[in-house]
């Protein structure tokens, strides 16, 4: 076999046969194909895209390029949870000690924060000496004693889709359908859980901004998910405006550690619940949405879930006490509002830019090796539908730094639009599909 023909059948508009897409995968990874064949293959994917068979086999062969975890040892269904990433994005840090509260072990892998979204791995070590550099023993035995650990991606698991993600990073060729969902589910298969549950967002803060395009993926991988055996569950979430008021490491801690108590925003309560409840479902305990709603709500009322929180930190070496008191989570030495300089109702956030700006304050990465501020970042005071008079403050801005802080304020304010009448409400769920 030869990779230039497959090159050609591919740009040619011909379909790849397994044996072929195994190939181009296994010598790949072994370096035995130079990157700038696999960049023209991905860019005539790109073009002439996979079709269902082609997508499952690239999945299947991707997370057969490396470690696939065994969790046999972990008792129950084991559930795991994927957002396709956005802004102020904090659902695992609430979802994951609500679900584990309710009986379903929450065996994940989380990655770190790249461009404008957020990632888990960062948002946990606002606690003072968390880790999620656990053994695979270790892992397993934290979930069977307390119910939930969250482990870095290891580089061992789908290598394939490391090499090939990086590439398509630089070659124009992220945003495939059938590759982003070959890349998301390889990982998630290597991962080992029995069942998965996606939040795919959709908006100006997602991949996907188109929600046409968001359904699409959800059914490409809820599809590929059940192909190799798993119980899926996709949930189609809203990202055009950022989740809850927080974005920012430490500051989106503190807001899941609010809606543990039931005190958080009413959006980000919403999408834990419908999360959780296909959670439960997938994982046995509960017959149907409604019971499974009512078993969440009743671990946030008794306390029992905020609990689990502070068990978790505490086994992967934070600070628990942090989660009883904010005082011991990382502050930021400035606090700024961003004022209105027009009356109105807010017509429009621009998601993305929010995240950046939290970015620029220092709270993500810029490059992989970019060392972020874990204290800094944004308050959102008014969202969508919200009236604000001029002089009104929209955002509350967290900062280090008085040069990243003017720049931040400045582009924050440029984000907002403004108008006349108020906008309609915007559901946060799209739809769940299974
Ligand atoms: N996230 C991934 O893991 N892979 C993609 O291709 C896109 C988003």
């Amino acid at each position: 076999m030869r990779m230039y023909d497959l090159i050609v059948k591919k740009r040619n508009g011909g379909f790849l046969r397994p044996e072929e897409i195994r190939y181009m995968v296994e010598e790949y990874t072994r370096g035995n194909i130079p990157d700038y064949q696999m960049s023209a293959m991905m860019m005539a994917i790109y073009f002439r895209g996979m079709n269902e068979e082609e997508t499952l086999e690239l999945t299947l062969a991707m997370e057969q390029s490396g470690e696939i975890l065994d969790l046999s040892g972990i008792r129950g269904i084991k559930v795991d949870k994927h957002s396709t990433g956005g802004v102020g994005d904090k659902t695992s840090l609430a979802l994951a000690p609500m679900v584990a509260s309710c009986g379903v072990p929450v065996a994940k892998m989380s990655g770190r924060g790249l461009g404008h979204t957020g990632g888990t791995i960062d948002k946990l070590e606002s606690f003072p000496g968390f880790t999620t550099e656990l053994t695979p023993d270790c892992f397993m035995e934290n979930v069977n004693r307390i119910g939930i650990a969250i482990m870095g991606q290891s580089a061992k698991l789908a290598p394939a889709d490391k090499k090939l993600y990086a590439l398509r990073d630089v070659t124009g060729t992220v945003d495939n359908m059938s590759l982003i969902a070959s890349s998301i589910m390889s990982k998630k298969l290597a991962s080992g859980a029995d069942a998965i549950v996606l939040d795919v967002k959709t908006g100006s803060g997602a991949f996907m901004k188109k929600e046409e395009d968001a359904y699409a993926l959800a059914r490409e991988m809820v599809r590929i998910g059940k192909g190799a055996g798993k119980r899926m569950a996709a949930v189609i979430s809203d990202m055009d405006q950022p989740l809850g008021y927080a974005v920012g490491n430490a500051l989106e801690v503190k807001e899941a550690i609010a809606t543990l108590k039931g005190e958080g925003p009413a959006d980000f309560m919403e999408l834990c619940l419908t999360l959780g409840s296909q959670m439960l479902l997938a994982g046995g305990k509960a017959e149907d949405e409604a019971r499974a709603k009512e078993l969440l709500q009743q671990v946030l009322r008794d306390g029992r879930a905020l609990k689990k929180l502070a068990e978790f930190v505490e086994a992967q070496g934070g600070d628990s006490a942090a989660v009883y008191d904010e005082s011991l989570l990382p502050k930021a030495d400035y606090e700024e509002p961003c004022l209105s300089v027009k009356e109105g109702y807010v017509s429009r956030i621009d998601c993305e830019e929010v995240g950046i700006c939290s970015l620029l304050l220092g709270g993500g990465r810029e490059t992989k090796e970019s060392v972020i501020d874990l204290s800094v970042g944004i308050v959102l005071l008014k969202k969508k539908g919200d009236y604000v008079k001029r002089g009104e403050a929209l955002a509350l801005l967290y900062a280090n730094d008085r040069e990243k802080l003017r720049n931040a304020l400045t582009r924050l304010l440029g984000a907002y639009e403004l108008s006349d009448e108020k906008p309609g409400p915007v559901p946060l769920i799209k739809g769940i599909l299974r």
